[in-house]
């Protein structure tokens, strides 16, 4: 007797030939702050009806799935092999002590399946042996020739998407049994058993993430569900005292004195940190880093920032934009201004683009006039889920 309901399996050992552009694969590319593949983590972990979820992966990609699961209790992944059939079946042989009576199989590069779907391809199950989501085409179809095109007649042809969902043995038989006839998907090998297929309406949205371009149409979709605007404020000011630099915004900037403070004093991370720490109402720096802790004597001020970061990014949140204002007569800004953008871009992991720092004087008033110290602001603009918090 099965001790499993409806087991997913997520293939996601490809290596996005097709999508290639930056430095992942196109399944752990970010859309809207969290990776492709988590996308379809969430949607199946979030279904009352899944009870496993097992993903394929590559060996070489490990880092970027540990990363991309973090907080989820998955079991370990399984390595995929050289076809995306070759990897549904190492998935499926993983899956047989678990004994699941039902199986869906999904593309982890299919981010955005609504918890609709899932629900009607487990349904539809209770009556198939194997079920697969079906999309009309609507546009011309046209046949390129030697010279010129024919039309065809789009009237018969389906897109397939995934998920699929089979029960587990008959899908797993025909694997084994025609590990050598290749096909694209488990629907062709399901056809290919002869097993009855039942079809079901896809959704336009679940698209598979295929080429660079469909990236574009990805980041809209993403980008639709941030629907809470945060803004968040943070001020600091540090005395000067003895020395030959400050620390500003990350980046060492030679001067007369030095900045007085517990940490590195960088008084334009500790104003972005509170910031970011108010966009999410999560208090301040002092809250999450004690002055009285020695543990924080001299600490590099990015330390804090990270963790601010952190806590948006567990919300699922993103960081759209920040702008940090330095307020001093000494030293000067401009000449440092874009390593500094680029340090805080890089703490946060945000494009350079959304990163503004800016420098003023008091023009020889009050205690910055007088050269004392250096202040600096911040704004955070953050956006959420709808609910987040
Ligand atoms: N896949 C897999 N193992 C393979 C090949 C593909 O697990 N050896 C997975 C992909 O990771 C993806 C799904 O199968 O989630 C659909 O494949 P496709 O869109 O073709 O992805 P890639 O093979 O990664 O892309 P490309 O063909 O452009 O290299
Ligand atoms: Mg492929």
């Amino acid at each position: 007797m099965s001790d499993l309901a409806s087991a997913t399996l997520i293939v996601a050992a490809g290596s996005g030939e097709r999508a290639a552009k930056g430095d992942k694969p196109k399944q752990y590319r970010s859309l809207a702050g969290k990776p492709v593949l988590r996308w379809a983590l969430d949607a199946f972990a979030q279904h009352p009806a899944v009870s496993l979820i097992q993903v394929v992966i590559r060996e070489n990609d490990k880092a970027f799935y540990e990363e991309a699961v973090i907080g989820l209790d998955l079991p370990a992944p399984i390595a995929g092999g050289s076809t995306r059939q070759a990897s549904v079946a190492n998935g499926l042989e993983a899956l047989v002590e678990r004994q699941p009576a039902k199986v869906l199989i999904h593309d982890g590069a299919r981010p955005f399946l609504s918890q609709n779907l899932i629900r009607r391809v487990v349904a539809a199950l209770e009556s198939a042996d194997a079920v697969v989501p079906l999309l009309p085409v609507s546009d011309a179809i046209w046949r390129k020739k030697q010279t010129g095109f024919e039309t065809i007649s789009r009237e018969d042809l389906r897109r397939a998407q995934t998920p699929q969902g089979f029960r587990f043995e008959s899908i797993l038989a025909a694997h084994r049994k025609y590990r050598d006839v290749p096909v694209t998907d488990d629907m062709a090998l399901a056809e290919h058993a002869g097993i009855a297929i039942a079809e079901i309406p896809g959704e336009e949205v679940n698209l598979k993430l295929t080429n660079a371009e469909d990236f574009e149409l990805a980041r809209r979709i993403a980008s639709g569900t941030l629907g809470e605007v945060r803004t968040g404020s943070g001020f600091d000011i540090h005395k000067f005292s003895p020395g030959e630099h400050v620390w500003l915004c990350g980046v060492r900037v030679p001067h007369s004195s030095a900045l007085e403070g517990h940490s590195d004093a960088d008084v334009g991370l500790h104003a972005l940190t509170d910031a970011i720490l108010g966009s999410v109402c999560a208090g301040d720096i002092g809250v999450h880093f004690p002055p009285a802790d020695s543990q924080w004597r001299n600490a590099p001020s990015h330390i804090f920032l990270e963790k601010a970061a952190c806590l948006v990014r567990d919300l699922g949140g993103v960081i759209a934009h920040v702008d940090v204002t330095l307020i001093c007569e000494q030293p000067k800004i401009t000449p440092h201004r874009d390593a500094m953008r680029r340090r805080i871009a890089d703490i946060l992991d945000i494009d350079f683009d959304s990163v503004s720092v800016k420098a003023t004087t008091t023009d020889g008033l009050g205690a910055i006039g007088r050269g004392e110290g250096i202040a600096a602001q911040a704004v955070a603009t953050i956006r959420l889920r709808t609910g987040a918090i």
